[in-house]
């Protein structure tokens, strides 16, 4: 069966070079697409859980927009929500009532959400995080994870990335995931400077595998952040809704006193939340942090819509189910062929890899062998699942990865040595 081209995307990111930095920059950029001359840069359409790319080829989308498409690329409930709002108006002055009808379901849905606050991305709200945090203790220090991403301000990044000072980075401690000893070393060595613990609900590294909390951890890490006052933040901006819609904190059994909200929330209408505990709501007030397109309607309607509907259907499990399905499925097909395919993370958005080869060059090449043929998936990030992916993709899917297998087998055989 021939394999997909890409010539009209290759034309566009030449002609997007000359004038995007990048030609795409962030995380759409092909930069880590391994081989990119096996990917599709430019989208023409998108329906469901697939998308059509400016060259005609359709895929079954495993990246889901990295994230925000959770529901099916248009789906009705959330189009018609949003149509509806903007024939009332969208970024108007003075807010919508939707903006508290949409706090209201966030603070019925979450039992650590007492209030909400809404921003348009991640990030926007995992800064308004760290700095109600300084506001309500006082203190400078934030402690987060090594490979934890929360966004691109300069403390969120590691550091020695460009663009990024010693400045940035002087009131930012990082421990490895999994270590509330390190934690508590870091509460001795600064004593009343810790203002902030800020992390994922499990840890997801990029070209890594996915690592879920010890047993006890969020435990222990809440009792040392209450003990020592200290906030304690989940960047629920990735898993949230995913794993439970009242959020992952309360998956695990834990109980933060802010969450930070964003990427699934309206099905990709742009809009992030932060919520948080009644003690927290003062520094929340008086912290100065607003933008000018914040108040948007059209997004706070698709969001509650959207969240409604994915309580009724309890949109967490269907994807829990269907990833765990798919992914027991396809790692029977490579053990067929001789291939260890590994799976961590949740079903919902799990890490991939192929361990055969440490390198990753054998992955990378079978994410490649899959996405010509059909089943998107890129070798260096987490996939997602949506609600959805239906039986059909599923199997479809799951006879590219044969064929995709049987491809990287006849190029390699098992015993891969780089
Ligand atoms: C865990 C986590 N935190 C923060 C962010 C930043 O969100 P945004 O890209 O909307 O600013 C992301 C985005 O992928 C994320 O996955």
């Amino acid at each position: 069966m021939p394999t997909y081209q890409y010539p009209k995307s290759q034309e566009l990111f030449r002609r997007a070079a000359g004038v995007i930095p990048g030609g795409i920059y962030g995380h759409f950029s092909p930069a880590p697409l391994v081989p990119p001359s096996a990917y599709p840069f430019f989208t023409a359409k998108a329906e469901g859980a697939r998308f059509r790319d400016v060259d005609g080829n359709e895929f079954i989308d495993y990246m889901c927009a990295y994230g925000p498409m959770v529901m099916g690329y248009g789906a009705a409930h959330v189009e018609e929500a949003a149509a509806a709002q903007r024939r009332l108006g969208d970024c108007t002055t003075g807010a919508a009532p939707v903006m508290v009808e949409l706090a209201e379901v966030l603070v019925d849905m979450m039992p650590a959400a007492d209030w909400a606050f809404f921003a348009k991305n991640g990030a926007d709200v995992t800064n308004f995080a760290i700095m109600i945090a300084r506001d309500a203790t006082g203190r400078s220090k934030i402690v987060m994870i090594e490979g934890g991403y929360h966004g691109t301000a300069g403390w969120m990044q590691s550091p020695g990335h460009h663009g990024v000072t010693d400045e940035d980075q002087h009131h930012v401690v990082r421990l490895p995931w999994n270590d509330v000893a390190a934690f508590e070393a870091v509460l001795d060595r600064y004593p009343n400077d810790v203002a902030a613990f800020i992390a994922t609900p499990y840890h997801i590294p990029t070209f890594a595998d996915s690592q879920m909390p010890a047993e006890g951890y969020w435990e222990k890490i809440q009792a040392l952040c209450r003990r020592h006052h200290v906030v304690l933040i989940v960047d629920d901006i990735r898993q949230g809704f995913r794993l439970d819609m009242a959020g992952s904190s309360a998956y695990f059994g834990f109980t933060p006193d802010l969450t930070c909200l964003g990427c699934v929330m309206a099905n990709g209408y742009p809009i992030s939340a932060l919520v948080g505990c009644e003690a927290l709501k003062k520094s929340a007030t008086r912290v100065c942090h607003t933008g000018s397109t914040w108040f948007q309607a059209v997004p706070m309607a698709a969001a509650k819509a959207n969240l409604v509907k994915m309580g009724e259907i309890n949109a967490p499990q269907v994807m829990l189910t269907r990833g765990a399905l798919l992914f027991d499925a396809m790692v029977n097909i490579a053990r067929t062929y001789g291939y260890d395919l590994k799976v961590t993370g949740a079903p919902s958005m799990p890490y991939v890899r192929i361990t055969n080869d440490e390198s990753l060059m054998l992955h990378q090449d079978w994410c490649a062998e899959c996405t010509r043929r059909g089943a998107y998936f890129t070798p260096h990030h987490n996939w997602f699942i949506s609600a959805a992916h239906t039986d059909a993709d599923i199997q479809q899917t799951l006879e590219t990865v044969d064929e995709a297998f049987s491809a990287i087998k006849s190029k390699y055989g098992t015993d891969f040595q780089n």
